[in-house]
């Protein structure tokens, strides 16, 4: 009974300590500043996979071409996927459309509130269901990204390493960490800490505002760069770089015109030579099947509809 009792003091005193420093330290970001849902739901998917300094100079010029869920809705494919330019995987370009264009057929244009039925909907996962339904509609939901999950396994250094590659202890961690008022100040004050200070190698700890409360202070030692399976691709460049290529130049295109195969080949893969040809179709494959490039005939390939 008293353990429980002083963790509940120790947790009371991390969320004083951080809500006390997000208010001197906090970014300043424009998403911070919206109300309207559906902006709200633009800034998260575009944060998935983007950093925050690209998303601050393209964030608002999507904006100003789709205002609300209907236009987006409504737009041209083609469009949708131009006006994402710079932001890379494209994929989240469709998918957000294909959700606009569900909810505004299937809910009046208006996004569900709750993270259940965000999840169901395209593009969004647990993440950004969580996110969207605290930041957008208030709810008292915690978020899990990789900068808090970090912030939590430092603080709780005591989770097993299974439950850690699990990644579920997080989000019970994250629950019982969560202010009863307020979650959404208390997200983005965990995103920030996690971002600036909480980093993942060499954290700033003379400057974190838990350095009192945390059992891996001046402990964490360079981190190790996760191996990850090395992706497929042509000289060591991924083909999601070539993919980004082969999108970025159909860009280029106006409406209706297309381009061939060949062309294409010539513009996105430096020293293009014939025994290439199969991978490169492989490539062109894998982007018709996302949708994300439209074959006319086999030798006219253009952006969606
Ligand atoms: N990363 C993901 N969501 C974010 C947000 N709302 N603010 C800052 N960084 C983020």
């Amino acid at each position: 009974m008293k353990r429980m009792r002083a963790g509940e003091k120790r947790k009371r005193t991390i969320r004083a300590a951080v809500l006390k420093w997000y208010r001197s330290h906090g970014r300043e970001l424009p998403w911070r500043h919206e109300r309207n849902p559906y902006r709200i739901l633009v800034s998260e998917i575009m944060l998935q996979q983007t950093q925050v300094s690209r998303v601050l100079l393209l964030y608002p010029r999507f904006l100003q071409r789709f205002p609300t869920l209907g236009h987006l809705a409504v737009a041209r494919t083609s469009s949708v996927i131009k006006a994402w330019r710079g932001m890379g995987y494209n994929n989240r370009a469709l998918r957000l459309q294909q959700l606009a264009r569900r909810v505004a057929a299937e809910s009046n244009g208006l996004l569900p509130r709750s993270v259940e039925a965000l999840m169901l909907l395209p593009g969004i996962g647990r993440y950004t269901a969580h996110a969207v339904a605290c930041l957008a509609f208030g709810r008292r939901v915690p978020v899990v990204d990789t900068n808090i999950s970090r912030i939590l396994r430092r603080l709780f250094p005591s989770m097993s390493s299974f439950t850690q590659a699990n990644g579920n202890d997080d989000w019970a961690r994250a629950a019982e960490l969560l202010p009863r008022r307020a979650a959404g100040t208390w997200n983005q004050a965990l995103m920030d800490l996690g971002a600036t200070v909480c980093v993942a190698s060499s954290p700033r700890c003379d400057q974190c505002p838990l350095l009192s409360l945390c059992p891996s202070a001046h402990r964490v030692s360079r981190t190790k760069k996760r191996r990850t399976k090395p992706e497929s691709g042509r000289s060591g460049i991924p083909n999601r770089i070539y993919r980004g290529r082969i999108v970025e130049a159909l860009r280029a295109l106006g409406r209706g015109q297309s381009m061939t195969p060949g062309t294409l080949a010539r513009k996105a893969v430096d020293d293009f030579n014939k025994g290439d040809r199969g991978w490169f179709d492989s490539v062109l494959e894998s982007l018709e099947r996302d949708g994300l490039i439209r074959r006319r005939t086999r030798s006219r390939i253009s952006l969606p509809a």
